[in-house]
C-alpha cells in the first residue's frame, strides 16, 4: 500500500500513502492542487491529519492513550505531572538530575513580574477565569520579548509553566477577594497550586496530600491528546511564528468553548439541573436526543472516542477514592453515575458511540477538592499546557514547517458591477435585509 489512486476528470493521478507506528494510514495530498487543480474539502477536520508527530497516540476505537508511548494509564499511576511535562516536552522520561533541574527552574520562575500583578485590578469582577488566563498568559510576551532564538525558546517554555499556575491562582485570589498567596520554593509543582489557591494569610496551610495526589492525577489526564482544537490553534497561530506566549493564549480561548474543556464547567451545571429537577435522568436524556433541543449531555460524545475515554474510566474510579478519603459525599457523583447507566442503555447513545469523555467526572473530583467551578477550565489548561507546549516545539523544530492557511471553495456571487450609492437609491433597487448592527 505506498500508493493512493485518484480519478479526476477522467485522469488518473498517484499521490503517496503515509504509514505511522501504529500503522494509520494517511495519502499525502501535498501536491494535490498543483497536480489537479482541485482540493480536498472535509470542515471540522474530522479526516484530515495536519501533521505528524511523535508525541500523543489515541485509538478512538480501542480506548487508547499514550504519551511518548506509554499508556495513560500507567503514567496517571506512577508519574508525577512535573515527570509528564518533561516526557512530553523533551521526549524522554527524566533521569533523576533531569528531573532535578527541571523542577528547579520551575521552582524559580513561578513569581510573576509585581507590575503584571496590577493587570487583574483591571479586570471586573464576574470576569471567566478563563479570559483572564488567556489575556494574561498573552501579557506575559510584555514582559519577556524574547528573541525567539533557542534558548530564549527554551527559557521561556520554563517561565510560561512556571508562571502559568501563579497566573491561575492569583486570578482565583481575585475573583474570590482574598489576598495573593505567593508561591514557596519548598513545594512541588502540585504543591504550590494548592497553597496558592487556598492558603491564607491568617493561617498555616498544610498541603493534603489526598488533593495532591488528585491534583497530579487531573493534571496528568489532561496533559495532552493529538490535535484537538485547542492543540489545533496552537499549531495554526504558532505557525505563523507568533511568541509562545500569544499561541498559548490562543490555546486557552480555544479551550473554552463548551463543545470542548469549557464542557467540564457544563457538566456539573447540567448535573446540578438535574439534581434540583428532582434527578430527573429521562427527561434530560430524552432532551439530549431530541433534535429540536439544544441540549446536550455534556460530558458525553467524542470526535475519536468511539468506545470509552480511558481517562474517564481513571477519573470515575479517582472520583470515589478522592471523595471517601476526603470524608465527603456529593450527591452530583450518583446523578453522574445513574445518568451514565440511563444514557449507555439507550439506543441513540450506542449507536452513537457516545460514552462519557474527559469531562464528565473531572469536575466531581474538582468539587471535592475546593475548585469552584468556574476554575474548572482553567484547571484542564493548566494539565494541557505541556501538551500544548510539546506540540508548538515538535513544529517550530520542523524544518519543513509553513505557515497554515488552509483554502475554501467559494459558494458566494459570481462577478458584478459595483453600483454606487446614488444609483442604488435612484433605481430603488431591491435592498437586501438591513444588516443588524
Ligand atoms: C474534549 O478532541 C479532543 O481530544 C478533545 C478532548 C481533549 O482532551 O482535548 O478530549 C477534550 O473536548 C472532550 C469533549 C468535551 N465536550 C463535551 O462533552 C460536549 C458534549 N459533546 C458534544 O458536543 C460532542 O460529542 C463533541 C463536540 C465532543 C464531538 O462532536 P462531533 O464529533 O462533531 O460529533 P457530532 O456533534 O457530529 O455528534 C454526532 C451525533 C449527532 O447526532 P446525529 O446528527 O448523528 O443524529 O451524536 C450526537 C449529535 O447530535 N451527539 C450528542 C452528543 N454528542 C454528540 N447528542 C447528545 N449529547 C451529546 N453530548
Amino acid at each position: 500500500m505506498d500508493t493512493a489512486k485518484l480519478i479526476l476528470n477522467g485522469e488518473e493521478y498517484e499521490f503517496p500513502v503515509v504509514v505511522g507506528t501504529e500503522d494509520e494510514v494517511g495519502i499525502d495530498m501535498t501536491t494535490l492542487r498543483s497536480r489537479t487543480g482541485a482540493i480536498s474539502l472535509d470542515p471540522a477536520y474530522g479526516n484530515t491529519g495536519s501533521c505528524l508527530s511523535t508525541i500523543t497516540f489515541v485509538d478512538g476505537e480501542k480506548g487508547i492513550l499514550r504519551y511518548r508511548g506509554y499508556r495513560i494509564e500507567q503514567v496517571a499511576e506512577s508519574a508525577t505531572f512535573v515527570e509528564v511535562c518533561f516526557l512530553l516536552i523533551y521526549g524522554h522520561l527524566p533521569t533523576q538530575q533531569e528531573l532535578e533541574t527541571f523542577h528547579n527552574d520551575l521552582t524559580c520562575h513561578s513569581l510573576i513580574h509585581e507590575s503584571l500583578k496590577n493587570f487583574f485590578d483591571g479586570f471586573p469582577p464576574p470576569a471567566h477565569p478563563m479570559m483572564v488566563m488567556s489575556a494574561m498568559v498573552a501579557s506575559l510576551s510584555a514582559f519577556y520579548t524574547g528573541t525567539g532564538d533557542a534558548d530564549e525558546g527554551d527559557l521561556n517554555i520554563i517561565r510560561l509553566l512556571a508562571k502559568a499556575k501563579t497566573l491561575a491562582a492569583f486570578s482565583y485570589k481575585k475573583s474570590i477577594g482574598q489576598p495573593f498567596i505567593y508561591p514557596q520554593n519548598d513545594l512541588s509543582y502540585t504543591q504550590n497550586l494548592l497553597h496558592m489557591m487556598f492558603a491564607v494569610p491568617a493561617e498555616p496551610y498544610e498541603v493534603s496530600p489526598v488533593l495532591d495526589r488528585a491534583l497530579n492525577l487531573l493534571l496528568i489526564l489532561h496533559a495532552d491528546h493529538e490535535q484537538n482544537c485547542s492543540t489545533s490553534t496552537v499549531r495554526m497561530v504558532g505557525s505563523s511564528q507568533a511568541n509562545l506566549f500569544a499561541v498559548v493564549s490562543a490555546g486557552i480561548s480555544a479551550l473554552w468553548g463548551p463543545l470542548h474543556g469549557g464542557a467540564n464547567q457544563k457538566v456539573i451545571e447540567m448535573l446540578e439541573l438535574i439534581r434540583d429537577d428532582g434527578g430527573n435522568f429521562e427527561k434530560y436524556v430524552d432532551l439530549a436526543k431530541d433534535k429540536s433541543s439544544p441540549f446536550r449531555l455534556m460530558g458525553f460524545g467524542h470526535r475519536v472516542y468511539k468506545n470509552f475515554d480511558p481517562r474517564a474510566t481513571i477519573l470515575k474510579e479517582s472520583a470515589d477514592e478522592v471523595l471517601a478519603e476526603l470524608g465527603m459525599d456529593d450527591p452530583l457523583l450518583e446523578i453522574a453515575r445513574r445518568l451514565e447507566e440511563v444514557a449507555l442503555e439507550d439506543s441513540f447513545f450506542v449507536e452513537r458511540k457516545l460514552y462519557p469523555n474527559v469531562d464528565f467526572y473531572s469536575g466531581i473530583i474538582y468539587r471535592a477538592m475546593g475548585i469552584p467551578t468556574g476554575m474548572f477550565t482553567v484547571m484542564f489548561a493548566l494539565g494541557r499546557l505541556p501538551g500544548w507546549i510539546a506540540q508548538w516545539k515538535e513544529m517550530m523544530e520542523d524544518p519543513h514547517v509553513r505557515i497554515s492557511r488552509p483554502r475554501q471553495i467559494y459558494m458566494g456571487e459570481t462577478e458584478r458591477s459595483f453600483v454606487p450609492l446614488e444609483l442604488r437609491e435612484a433605481e430603488g433597487r431591491e435592498r437586501p435585509e438591513p444588516v443588524g448592527v
